[in-house]
């Protein structure tokens, strides 16, 4: 049977993942077709913390598309006061400076990344991701639903279904990506499997409008927890007021007993729990919608089959906790575009694809084990404010008037609930665990050192161009006085390799190795008088290796194999190492 659409990647969904992939793919000369079974893109806005590495991804698309984010987005210095309050109009409990906003953590951030973490709305998120798809030739369809596919020795035959017309029609592809969210039926169909389990808890969204910024603008967030009885219901550990639009715009997520049917969430159940945690009884807000979700604790083993592949949601699934759902499905993203933009222009062989799950599925194992395990650290904040024994109003009314207490009794309360919210650096400013991300897969070749384990790489994001960490960031000049990130000079779908002075030789290599693989190498000198200067010493740190030395950075900004010095066969050395990668 002939199909009735050819493409070279069939992409299964529009949300962070399939729009950034369809982005990619695109802007490396992939023929993409990228559909949704909706005819709208995100309505709700779920994702928001975008953190620096994402912002990197955008980056890498081009500045326009990093600007237009950050255009909509609300910037890091009003993310940062996460609140513990018995309201918002009500007594606060504490607040933690969090994404990037403590002094220390701000100079972390500045350091690690030419971008900044904002707060971006996956309802504008989505649009700029799949608009750069298409305004880069991305052919999409909207109202086109998966159904089924079948593999074969040349590509994939997928049954799509027109939801305009009712018909169904196949596209035939050569990979097929599927990008559709957390009940993912093309993972299911690749029989991919799966460990954990899905519903561990049950959460409802209330989305409104009502300016609250009398409650909110004098200690900036993105987070208001509300800790009041019953709270602790729920996926979600306690009610949270996110800000959607300062002060605006509001999400509120409230937990519901996953053991019971989920409750129907109305106009008049929403402005009840809205005047509840704001703590105005009379608060009238304009209701924009409701739905109910779960909380999932599951991710994928393995994210490929054959020449299908599995991203975002669709291969882990889990608690909105660290934000790092949309993060991780754009990274995905990244991490497969260019493999099969090499793949599919004959640069490598399907043996490079192979390293996608490698580099990826331990990736969703880890952050699905963050997320949930941010939930369970919830725990002892309940606890220390004598939360945790039910829905006893006085008795936890009791309880939480003790800390106010002049006794031995009352210094140590006020002391556990210190110690449990300060641990909540864990979920609110993680910044290790959305940078430290190694790889260890075929496309990586080892030099022979082992990745260097710094302090506590959960919190803190440690530098280091050992083969397979994302290359370091530091500002560099060019001659005019131009400042780039060291992560500009790389990407945009090709290897690079950054030298300095003395390593001419691999300047060389790389333009007959290029030649003879027919794979475009950049080849960037950094020293002075090259390319590129490194006037404040801030490369000197980071790069380990020396001035001859060579690093070769593969086009999602991961570090592939590095020279601590000029070799003696430096064209026999970055042929063998690309050679290996591209698996030829
Ligand atoms: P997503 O579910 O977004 O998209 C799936 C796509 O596939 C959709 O276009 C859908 O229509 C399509 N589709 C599904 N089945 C199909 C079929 N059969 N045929 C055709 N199309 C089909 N993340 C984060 O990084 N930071 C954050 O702060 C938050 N916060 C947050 C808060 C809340 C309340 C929630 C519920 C979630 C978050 N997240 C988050 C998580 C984030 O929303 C989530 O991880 C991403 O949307 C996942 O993106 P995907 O593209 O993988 O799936």
């Amino acid at each position: 049977m002939t199909a009735d659409i050819t493409t070279d990647v069939l992409v299964i969904g529009t949300g962070p993942a399939g729009s950034a992939t369809a982005a990619l793919l695109a802007s490396y000369g992939v023929e993409v077709l990228v559909v949704n079974r909706y005819r709208w893109l995100a309505k709700t806005p779920r994702a928001h913390i975008t953190n620096q590495r994402t912002m990197e991804v955008l980056r890498d698309l081009g500045p326009e598309v990093e600007a237009e984010a950050m255009l909509h987005a609300a910037p890091q210095h009003l993310m940062g006061n996460n609140v513990f309050c018995v309201s918002l109009a009500g007594e606060e409990l504490r607040r933690m400076q969090s994404w990037g906003t403590s002094p220390e953590s701000k100079a972390r951030h500045l350091r690690a990344s030419p971008c900044e973490m904002n707060d971006l709305p996956q309802t504008f998120m989505e649009p700029i991701l799949f608009k750069t798809a298409c305004s880069r030739g991305a052919q999409s369809r909207m109202s086109t639903e998966y159904l089924s596919h079948v593999q074969d020795a040349d590509g994939v035959t997928t049954t799509c279904r027109d939801r305009l017309t009712g018909k169904d029609f196949t596209v035939r592809s050569t990979y097929l990506v599927g990008a559709d969210g957390g009940n993912s039926l093309v993972a299911e169909h690749a029989g991919l499997p799966f460990e954990g389990r899905m519903g561990v808890g049950g959460s409802m969204n209330i989305l409104f409008r009502a300016d609250l910024s009398r409650y909110v603008a004098h200690r900036p967030s993105v987070l208001n927890w509300v800790m009041q009885p019953g709270a602790d219901v729920g996926g979600i550990g306690m009610g949270l007021v996110r800000m959607v639009r300062p002060w605006n715009e509001w999400l509120i997520v409230w937990g519901y007993d996953i053991t019971q049917p989920a409750p129907v969430v109305d106009a008049a159940m929403a402005t009840q729990v809205a005047r509840q945690l704001v703590g105005v009884p009379d608060l009238e807000i304009d209701l924009i919608s409701a739905n109910t979700w779960t909380v999932n604790n599951c991710y994928a083993t393995h994210m490929q089959a054959g020449r299908v592949f599995i991203m975002g949601d669709a291969a882990h699934r889990h608690p909105p906790s660290n934000g790092l759902g949309s993060n991780t499905s754009i990274r995905d993203g990244f991490n497969l575009a260019w493999k099969l933009a090499a793949v599919v222009k004959g640069q490598a062989t399907p043996k490079l694809l192979d390293s996608y799950s490698a580099e990826r599925a331990p990736v969703a194992k880890q952050i699905v084990t963050r997320a949930n395990q941010s939930i369970a650290e919830f725990g002892p904040i309940f606890e220390a404010l004598g939360m945790d024994g039910g829905v006893d109003h006085q008795r936890i009314e009791r309880s939480m008037a003790a800390r106010c207490d002049a006794t031995e009794a009352g210094e140590k309360q006020r002391e556990a609930l210190r110690r449990a919210i300060d641990f909540k650096v864990y979920e609110f400013d993680c910044h290790g665990v959305e940078m430290n991300q190694r790889y260890n897969s075929g496309a990586v070749v080892g030099d022979g050192t082992t990745a260097p384990v710094g302090e506590n790489m959960e919190l803190y994001y440690h530098p280091t161009t050992c083969p397979g960490a994302r290359l370091p960031h530091a500002w560099v000049y060019d001659r005019a006085g131009g400042k780039h990130s060291t992560l500009d000079l790389c990407g945009k779908g090709r290897f690079t390799i950054l030298t300095g002075i003395g390593g001419g030789a691999w300047v060389k290599a790389a333009e007959a190795v290029s030649r003879a693989l027919g794979l475009p190498i950049r080849a960037v000198t950094i020293g002075p008088r090259a390319d590129y200067e490194d006037h404040v010493g801030d490369w000197h740190k980071v790069r380990d290796i020396r001035d001859s030395g060579c690093i070769l950075v593969r086009p999602d900004h991961h570090v592939a194999w590095r020279s601590q010095s000029v070799s003696a066969d430096p064209e026999g050395d970055l042929s063998r190492v690309l050679r290996q990668i591209l698996g030829h």
